[in-house]
């Protein structure tokens, strides 16, 4: 395992170093967070973007590109293409997404079925390499969250608002599938194979189709280490991407009170990480800066090789992670896990769930 969990002990005890936080993407590798909204922005007819993390910021791990628009009534978001170097990830943060995927070759060989699902806040869907997509943003406050994974792909946007099209896209790796049509026969929010809302949504095998996992129906693995709970529910695994990353969402208590908590574990990984939240409230201390706490829609940025810890100030803290290589964070937590079934961490005994807490009872 190539990422240790060390003990809280002195790492962090040094006087307060200096704020972590920037106003923007910065363009070389360092901790950074960014408010919700923060990044480098990019606005296109319809719809506006921001870059939390790019190539730049992350040594070309990964690129998180957050679109917020309008859905438009028919229609897609983008002509129908491949990818041949670049993993492609839509996680709906809020509003509806429609995506479509098909595996080029077995598309050409008629020998698979075209998969559409409509992602709502929470669900995840994967476009590996060579497959072909398209999407399109469904309702009036939508907000997707990309994670385009080597990084650096996103220059192609940057491209495309300078000169429109004019330019070779292969040389940004998109290639054009116009004779695809994406079907309109959903229903409840799919069409084509796979559950959905109506069953468990395993990962695959390998990445020979696009990857679906609708909110907190894929697997779960439950942590305990340093006496919080952290649901781990992964969306991409390193073993689905030849190690290149993983993504998945951890969900956590904060310690619990009982007596029981050890020390607050220290991550320390060999590649890049980056947190975008979800709901609660997180506080990160990464080696050499002042404490941070982080609400909805924040980002954190962590390098390869830096040592970070983490806790939940409140109750259900739940997070979006990408790790730029395999074996990072979720796989450290998931070597000390058990597989779990449910959404929610246990409350027997320990910390009171968002459901009986007097703090949110009315
Ligand atoms: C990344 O860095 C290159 C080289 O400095 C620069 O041309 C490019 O605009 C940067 N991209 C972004 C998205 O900041
Ligand atoms: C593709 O396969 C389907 C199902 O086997 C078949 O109904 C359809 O006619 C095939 N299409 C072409 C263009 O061969
Ligand atoms: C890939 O990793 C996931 C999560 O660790 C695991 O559930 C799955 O069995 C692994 N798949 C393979 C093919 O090893
Ligand atoms: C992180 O540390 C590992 C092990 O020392 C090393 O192989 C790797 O190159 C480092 N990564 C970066 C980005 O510095
Ligand atoms: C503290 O809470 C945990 C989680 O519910 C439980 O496993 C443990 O037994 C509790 N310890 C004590 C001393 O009550």
């Amino acid at each position: 395992m190539s990422v240790s969990l060390l003990s809280f002990a002195a790492l962090f005890t040094a006087a307060s170093a200096k704020s972590i936080w920037l106003d923007t993407t910065p363009q070389a590798p360092q901790p950074y967070a960014l408010k919700k909204g923060h990044g480098i922005p990019l606005g296109q007819a319809g719809a506006w973007n921001w870059f939390p993390v790019t190539g730049n910021s992350s040594g070309n791990a990964f690129c998180i590109m957050n679109t917020a628009g309008a859905g438009t009534a028919k229609g897609q978001g983008v002509f129908p293409h491949v990818h041949k170097k670049t993993y492609e990830n839509f996680y709906s943060f809020k509003g509806r997404v429609q995506l479509w995927g098909q595996n080029l070759d077995t598309y050409k060989a008629n020998t698979s079925v075209q998969q559409t699902r409509v992602l709502a806040a929470g669900d995840f869907g994967a476009i590996p390499h060579n497959t072909i997509h398209t999407f399109n943003l469904v309702d009036p406050d939508t907000l997707l969250t990309g994670v385009l994974v080597p990084g650096g792909f996103e220059e192609l946007f940057f491209a495309i608002d300078k000169s429109g099209f004019n330019f070779d896209l292969t040389a940004y790796d998109v290639y054009p599938q116009t004779d695809f049509v994406p079907r309109t026969d959903d229903v409840n929010g799919r069409a084509g194979p796979g559950n959905w809302y109506d069953g468990p949504n395993p990962l695959p095998a390998d990445s020979k189709a696009p990857i679906w996992v609708a909110k907190d129906h894929g697997p779960k693995w439950l942590n305990s280490d340093g006496g919080r709970y952290q649901i781990i529910s992964p969306f991409v695994t390193g073993n689905l991407t030849d190690n290149a990353f993983a993504q998945g969402t951890i969900t956590m208590s904060p310690q619990l009170k009982n007596g029981t908590a050890g020390p607050v574990p220290v991550v320390h990984s060999p590649y890049a990480t980056a947190f975008q939240m979800e709901e609660g409230q997180l506080a990160v201390d990464v080696q050499g800066y002042d404490q941070a706490t982080l609400i909805e829609g924040d980002v954190i940025f962590v390098p390869a090789n830096t040592s970070f810890s983490y806790f939940a100030q409140a109750e259900f803290t739940k997070f979006m992670y990408v790790s730029g290589g395999g074996s990072g964070l979720d796989a450290m937590l998931q070597a000390n896990a058990k597989t779990w079934t449910s959404a929610f961490y246990p409350t027997a005994n320990g910390p009171l769930t968002k459901r009986t807490s007097p703090m949110v009872k009315i």
